[in-house]
């Protein structure tokens, strides 16, 4: 154990490994800032440079190699001809699988299936060790309440709990039980923090959150990742309140840090420490470098300012040699625990085959729990096989392999995809699926085809429209500012509708859609986003009743684009809405007064609710629930509080129900939203069978920084729902009182 003082003036405790201590004392000033260098792999044949800079020490860890024969000669360069033998971290974006494609993470957010989650990084760890990665850039945790932003697609959605819960998980599944173990990978926890919050939805924009949203919303899923031993952390592109994150002491030292003892590593976003200067932080890349050390990025992606820079600061005496000696032993410590001293190549034939038939199979299971049924009149879904004669698949999304996968799929193999229409086929025989794709994208303005698509609807039983955006529309920089289905689908949608046909919709996207212009002109809709490899197989599954629906939105999904940011867990406002003193638009009178109008917190042309609500999705059965009880009307000291209802499928066939618990603190040092989720499970139910369920509340489950940034669980009264969405009724009281 050391204790040293850094250039930011905060005392470190840190207890390394003597082998780091003992490594770190043999290096030179240049090999260590090396290490805190992470440099895009150039690819074969290795430059002179890149080659030389390998043999120097000055390279740390690289990114973007996925060959694994080159990521071997990395390593053994790194290893046999540096002066200190220190192997390379090899990062990669394994985001939602690596060859075999898992649905998006926000896909994967809907099944609120923990394990789920776990699996589906297990999975891709050990896709992506084949290659030779150590460490990969996920899972992503940051909260978003807005749609428009691109990367709502790569997030676990609006809710810090739900998204913390499945970021553990992803933790787990992406490291394993053994960190040194031949098929696990590093994760990150990124971006580090507050991206999600980026104004107008716009990528990279600047973010102004106060520190109790911050620590109440954003921080706490980054907490749950640290505890489940996320080893690393990325920070975000975005300024924070006037402070770059690469570059944010506030989060770096003092949460990070001092508040939450993290021992591993913070690598910055790309480039985003040579951004410091673009954002006008900073009036120099030198000043950058400095900034950035300082406030504790131990490593630098892509941009060079640490290389060109940290030596000169140290030199210069403007930075202690013992910060970078901090930030350095951290990385080391990364390294050792992933056996990299002891096995820095990978043998791939050790590990499962890519895309094997148990990770085709877990990917299935995972775009099967991901889809959300939203609509679902006269009990359109299921479709029964024996009974339809002809079915039309019709729309740009039915047989796009590329397309189904979504964003980050650097490594993902089109070949591998099974589309819905080759899936729907096979189910039905050829002979009975007529496919019209009616639009070449789903951003066509052509009408040329809706006729043809028209008549195959016209002699069919039931048209399967397949509908959405392409993969390219969401994630990093793909942010829309209308977030309406592109193009003329909704043209479409409607011309289909003049067939008197039944019209199934299935949603291909990587983010809610406002989809309030065509949700009357369908009959069905089930929320697929973009469900990875085997979204054929899976939705199949699901549109013929092999499977019943059983994912939920993990956010809230608008009528229109302007109500955004909406989201379940709002403030009250001293004017909250009622649906009885609601007015429309169209139903104002002439010369109406200015007060006559209910004067609550509604948008005249909106209301205030949502299309459908964060936690909605319906099943091919139903689920009812009575009986909630609270183990005692007053919670004391650590005394856990029990809550039990019972959850009954009232319906005719087998289903899984979500159970959800969400809490509201009555009144608090600071006002709390309306409702939190503080607990979920998943429940398979036969027909007629009941399951009494039970959760425990304590009371860090009722804690929050309160107006003093404390956080501690507030006496007073609380309410307690459970049910099926976040607009669940069945609910009770109960208080809560701290011992002396
Ligand atoms: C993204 C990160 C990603 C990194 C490396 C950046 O543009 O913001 O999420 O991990 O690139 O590819």
């Amino acid at each position: 154990m050391s204790t040293r003082q850094s250039t930011a003036g905060a005392f470190i405790a840190l207890e390394r490994d003597p082998r780091i201590e003992e490594l770190l004392g043999r290096m030179t000033l240049a090999e260590k800032i090396g290490q805190m260098s992470q440099v895009e792999s150039p690819g074969q044949p290795l430059p002179e440079d890149f080659l030389q800079a390998l043999r120097a020490g000055r390279i740390g860890a690289v990114l973007n190699e996925v060959d694994v024969e080159a990521v071997n000669e990395l390593q053994r360069i790194a290893v046999q001809e540096s002066r200190l033998g220190i192997p390379l971290l090899v990062g990669r974006d394994v985001i939602h699988g690596f060859r075999t494609i898992f649905p998006i993470p926000l896909g994967q957010a809907a099944s609120w299936n923990p394990e789920l989650v776990r699996n589906a990084a297990r999975v891709a760890a050990a896709e992506a060790a084949t290659a030779g990665i150590n460490w990969t850039f996920a899972p992503m945790l940051d909260v978003t309440r807005d749609p428009r932003w691109g990367r709502i697609a790569e997030s676990l959605g609006e809710d810090p709990c739900l998204a913390g819960r499945l970021g553990a998980a992803m933790v787990e599944g992406f490291q394993g039980d053994d960190l040194a173990g031949p098929a696990a990978l590093a994760a990150c926890a990124k971006h580090f923090a507050g991206y999600g919050a980026c104004e107008s939805g716009r990528d990279y924009n600047t973010t102004n959150i106060p520190e109790s949203e911050l620590r109440n919303v954003h921080l706490r899923p980054f907490r749950a990742a640290l505890d489940s031993g996320a080893r690393t952390v990325m920070t975000s592109f975005s300024d924070l309140n006037g402070i770059p994150a690469s570059a944010n002491e506030f989060l770096l030292r003092r949460v990070l840090r001092e508040e939450w003892a993290f021992d591993g590593f913070v690598v910055s976003d790309w480039a985003s420490i040579g951004e410091l200067r673009i954002h006008g932080l900073t009036a120099s890349d030198r000043e950058s470098a400095l900034a950035a050390a300082a406030a504790g990025v131990n490593m630098e992606m892509a941009s060079t300012t640490y290389r060109d820079h940290l030596a000169g600061l140290v030199e210069a005496g403007m930075l202690d040699e013992v910060t970078i000696d901090d930030l350095v032993m951290a990385i080391l410590q990364v390294k050792f625990d992933l056996g990299l001293f002891q096995r820095p190549s990978r043998r791939p034939g050790k590990l499962p085959s890519p895309a094997c038939e148990e990770h085709l199979s877990a990917a299935r299971e995972a775009a099967l729990q991901s889809a959300v049924l939203l609509k679902n009149d006269k009990s359109v879904l299921p479709l029964a096989a024996e009974a339809i004669e002809r079915v039309a698949v019709i729309g740009p999304l039915a047989d796009a392999p590329y397309e189904q996968l979504g964003t980050w799929v650097f490594d993902g193999d089109p070949a591998l995809s099974v589309t819905p229409l080759a899936a729907i086929r096979e189910r039905l025989g050829d002979e009975r699926v007529s496919r019209v794709q009616a639009m070449e994208t789903s951003r066509s303005r052509s009408r040329a085809r809706f006729e043809a698509a028209k008549r195959a609807v016209e002699s069919a039983d039931v048209a399967i429209l397949f509908i959405g955006e392409e993969s390219i529309l969401s994630g990093e920089a793909h942010s829309r500012a209308d977030i309406g289905l592109p193009g003329n689908q909704a043209q479409l949608v409607r011309e289909l509708r003049t067939t008197g046909k039944p019209v199934v919709a299935v949603v291909l996207a990587g983010r809610p859609l406002t989809l309030g212009d065509i949700v009357d002109d369908v009959d069905a809709i089930l929320y697929a986003w973009h469900p990875g490899t085997m979204a054929g197989p899976a939705i199949a599954d699901l549109l013929f009743g092999s499977e019943s629906p059983s994912g939920k939105l993990p956010v809230t999904f608008p009528r229109m684009v302007g109500q955004v940011p909406i989201y379940y867990a709002q403030k009250n406002t001293g004017r909250p809405p009622a649906p009885d003193r609601i007015v429309h638009i169209d139903d104002i009178d002439a010369l109406a007064p200015q007060t006559s109008l209910g004067m609550t917190a509604f948008h005249l042309d909106a209301g205030f609710e949502p299309l459908w609500p964060f936690g909605y999705g319906l099943s091919y059965t139903t689920f009812e629930y009575a009986d909630l009880e609270l183990s005692a009307a007053l919670m004391t000291g650590n005394e856990p509080l029990t809550v039990a209802v019972t959850v009954t499928n009232t319906g005719r066939r087998q289903g899984t129900e979500v159970v959800q618990l969400y809490l509201r603190d009555l009144v608090g040092s600071l006002t709390r939203p309306v409702r939190e989720l503080k607990g979920f499970r998943r429940v398979p139910l036969e027909p007629g069978q009941s399951q009494r369920v039970e959760f425990r509340l304590t009371p860090a489950d009722l804690a929050f920084h309160g107006r003093d940034m404390r956080l501690a669980a507030e006496p007073g009264d609380f309410h307690v729902w459970v049910g099926g969405d976040s607009g669940a009724t069945l609910g009770a009281a109960f208080r809560f009182e701290e011992t002396d």
